[in-house]
């Protein structure tokens, strides 16, 4: 198998549990799973106690199933299939609907595995490049210029990793009814969905919108549950689900048992466990405001309408004239151990950088951004 390296995991896999504070860890605060037990009703707390150790079932336990189909207008717990994280659904996803001679259109600078699954299927991606520009906006006419008669497949990520944007309602309606009326799936990577600012922003779920729609979800983001590895896909499209579980035979078979049981006393709370991401969000928000307002010498962004990503641009001049994003990452981290992710990790240019504002120390983390910025 050749694949490209995952630039962004890398960085991880050597920064992420080396460094005092993560500015830029995409998922929110990890839920403490004693609060999370607490939450429990009388069902769920039975499935945990009595929780036996076995193989779970390969399509995802049934009650999993119906909470995660309960997120959607149109979707059906058999609609529904339980993966080991988002990450393995989108493995799964690409290699089941694209192959040689098909052509993807994919949204950039995204999460890599969008594209480079696709591209390891077989298929040719052409990438749909939002500009700051353009508010890191979607431009449905310039994806309906790139579709091709082999084209089989647009995936768009919104709420967006790493821009924070969130496409109006009229152009997210413009781009189903473009897939509709080209009968090309949509897959729609909403990991931060339900972590809009103005909740009236929320869109229809990739699956409801259209038949062919499929949409990703996990545990790991809005949820605050990254550790449980649980994703999903959702979709009416019963035979490309099927196809997936096939291929999902060769992966992991099945979910993790107590990671089922938990992610399913997480659903069921949703409320409360939804409310505390957004709160975590909205503090860091605050603190970010100040920073950008006092700082547009050295930070500028587009503000994000949703999630817990943003993408602003460094301006690296005075003492960091002749610097690259790259080096203010590395010096920054040796200073202050405060981690930011360059745009480079996207296969990006210029000095735009990653923040993460879903952890409960990204006061701590700006504070060691602003000292390194003054000394
Ligand atoms: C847009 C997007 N999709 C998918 C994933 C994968 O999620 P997980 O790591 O929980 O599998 C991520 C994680 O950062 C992401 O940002």
């Amino acid at each position: 198998m050749q694949i490209a390296d995952f630039a962004l995991e890398r960085y991880f896999a050597r920064w992420e549990f080396a460094v005092r504070h993560l500015l830029c860890a995409s998922d929110v605060e990890g839920y403490p799973q004693a609060e999370l037990l607490a939450l429990a009703d009388a069902e769920t707390a039975g499935l945990w106690r009595d929780l036996r150790l076995g193989y779970t079932e390969s399509r995802g336990h049934p009650l999993l199933r119906a909470e995660i189909a309960g997120l959607y207008e149109t979707i059906a717990p058999d609609d529904v299939l339980v993966f080991a994280g988002a990450e393995e659904a989108i493995f799964c996803l690409l290699n089941v609907a694209l192959g040689p001679g098909d052509h993807a259109i994919v949204t950039w600078p995204g999460y890599q595995s969008l594209y480079e699954v696709a591209r390891l299927a077989g298929a040719e991606v052409s990438l749909h490049e939002l500009r700051p520009a353009d508010g890191w906006a979607l431009d449905v006419e310039r994806i309906r210029a790139a579709i091709r008669p082999e084209t089989r497949l647009i995936v768009v990520n919104a709420p967006h990793n790493p821009t924070g944007m969130l496409p109006g309602k009229a152009d997210w309606q413009a781009l189903v009814e473009l897939c509709s009326e080209a009968g090309i799936a949509l897959f729609s990577d909403e990991v931060y969905r339900f972590l809009e600012y103005d909740q009236a922003d929320r869109l229809p779920a990739g699956a409801d919108a259209l038949s062919r729609g499929i949409s990703l979800g996990v545990m790991s983001k809005s949820f605050a549950m990254a550790g449980l590895r649980i994703g999903w896909l959702a979709t009416r499209d019963r035979d490309l689900l099927e196809r997936c579980a096939r291929l999902k035979d060769y992966t992991t078979i099945c979910a993790s048992a107590p990671a089922e049981i938990l992610s399913l006393i997480g659903l069921r709370a949703k409320t409360a466990v939804l409310e505390r991401s957004r709160r975590i969000i909205a503090d860091n928000l605050v603190v970010l405001d100040r920073l950008f307002a006092e700082r547009p010498d050295l930070l500028t962004w587009v503000r994000p309408r949703a999630g817990s990503v943003g993408y602003p641009e460094l301006s690296l001049g005075g003492r960091f004239a002749g610097w690259s994003a790259d080096r203010f990452a590395a010096e920054l981290v040796a200073a202050e151990g405060v981690l930011l992710l360059p745009g480079s990790h996207f296969g990006q240019p210029g000095n735009h950088v990653r923040l993460g504002f879903g952890r409960l120390d990204l006061p701590q983390a700006v504070d060691g951004l602003r000292r390194f910025a003054d000394a």
